[in-house]
């Protein structure tokens, strides 16, 4: 047995949409078009404790393709797969559509909050996640598990909001229950918190994050009306449940004063200045400490 180890892979660092999206002809989606910066899957993490057997933290719609760019997740044998768990953070489209490519028989525990099982559950093309095969396992925030042999794991509540699809009349956007969760990772002394999607920090949040070795969260959006201003979107980045990185109540201010080791953006949309290397907003958040993720980074805290 060698010793346990958290090991986190970056399998997808941008929001839903990717880098390039298929609709979009920004300045970033266009210069990834060009290769001028690397692009980008949609919101993924592996997780592991030895190496051998892996979680998959967010079901991106590019799994399959992020599953095949990542050796240490290829089969060992005819019918098998280093996947044995997965655990989705919310329900949104970008999180969970990569279950469908998951279907083809294979064991593995499906771990999600009640809240989002309601929601999964409901749509009737997650029948081919055949519970005779795939575990499904509702999780609480706040009861630690084993995710992965030798992986502990801990959902924590985020301010966020139930997916796009479900969203009807009027919309909270900072709901702090199931249904947008942060998860801690945890194995071999080593932690990591993933925080794909958060709307606010809160002093709860804040509290957890304090003295972190790693942290991987929210870097959605640089500013919060940046999809309105570029005539990309018509919501602001908190009307998304998504906090910006900059300005005064931002993620850059809020993660400054927590003494964390490591801090990561992923989650990044296609229209996010940091994702140009050449950006004031890059050397910003570079300057501050931080790492902007790219698909394939490995992170050991
Ligand atoms: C989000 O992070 O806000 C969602 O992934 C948006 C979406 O469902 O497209
Ligand atoms: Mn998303
Ligand atoms: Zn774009």
């Amino acid at each position: 047995m060698t010793e346990a180890r958290l090991r986190i892979l970056v399998l997808g660092s941008a929001a839903g949409g990717g880098l390039p999206q298929w609709n979009c002809g920004c300045a970033n989606c266009r210069r990834a078009r060009r290769g001028e910066i690397p692009a980008r899957t949609q919101s993924s993490v592996a997780a592991s404790a030895d190496g051998e057997r892996w979680a998959i933290v967010n079901a991106s719609p590019d799994l399959r393709l992020q599953l095949a760019a990542t050796p240490a997740l290829h089969p060992r044998g005819l019918r098998h797969s280093p996947v044995e768990a997965v655990l989705v953070t919310n329900g949104d489209i970008d999180h969970v559509a990569g279950l469908l490519s998951l279907r083809e028989r294979q064991p593995f525990a499906l771990h999600a909050t009640a809240e989002t099982t309601e929601i999964l559950k409901a749509n009737p093309m997650t029948r081919a996640l055949d519970p005779e095969v795939v575990a499904w396992r509702q999780v609480a925030p706040g009861a630690a598990f084993e995710l992965a042999p030798g992986l502990e794991a801990e959902l924590f509540a985020v301010p966020g909001k139930v997916p796009l699809y479900m969203e009807e009349g009027e919309v909270r956007s900072d709901l702090e229950g199931g249904q947008t969760v942060g998860v801690r990772l945890s194995a071999g002394g080593g932690d990591a918190y993933y925080v794909p999607g958060c709307a606010r920090m809160t002093p709860a949040l804040a509290g957890r994050l304090q003295g972190a070795p790693l942290v991987l969260f929210d870097g959605t959006l640089w500013d919060d009306d940046e999809m309105v201003r570029m005539g990309t979107g018509t919501k602001t980045g908190r009307r998304m449940g998504h906090m910006p990185i900059g300005g005064g109540d931002g993620s850059l201010a809020a993660l400054a004063p927590l003494g964390v080791g490591v801090k990561v953006y992923v989650h990044i949309n296609n229209t996010n200045p940091v994702l140009d290397p050449a950006s004031p907003e890059r050397r910003a958040v570079e300057e501050a400490g931080w790492i902007v993720a790219e698909d394939g980074m490995e992170l050991m805290p």
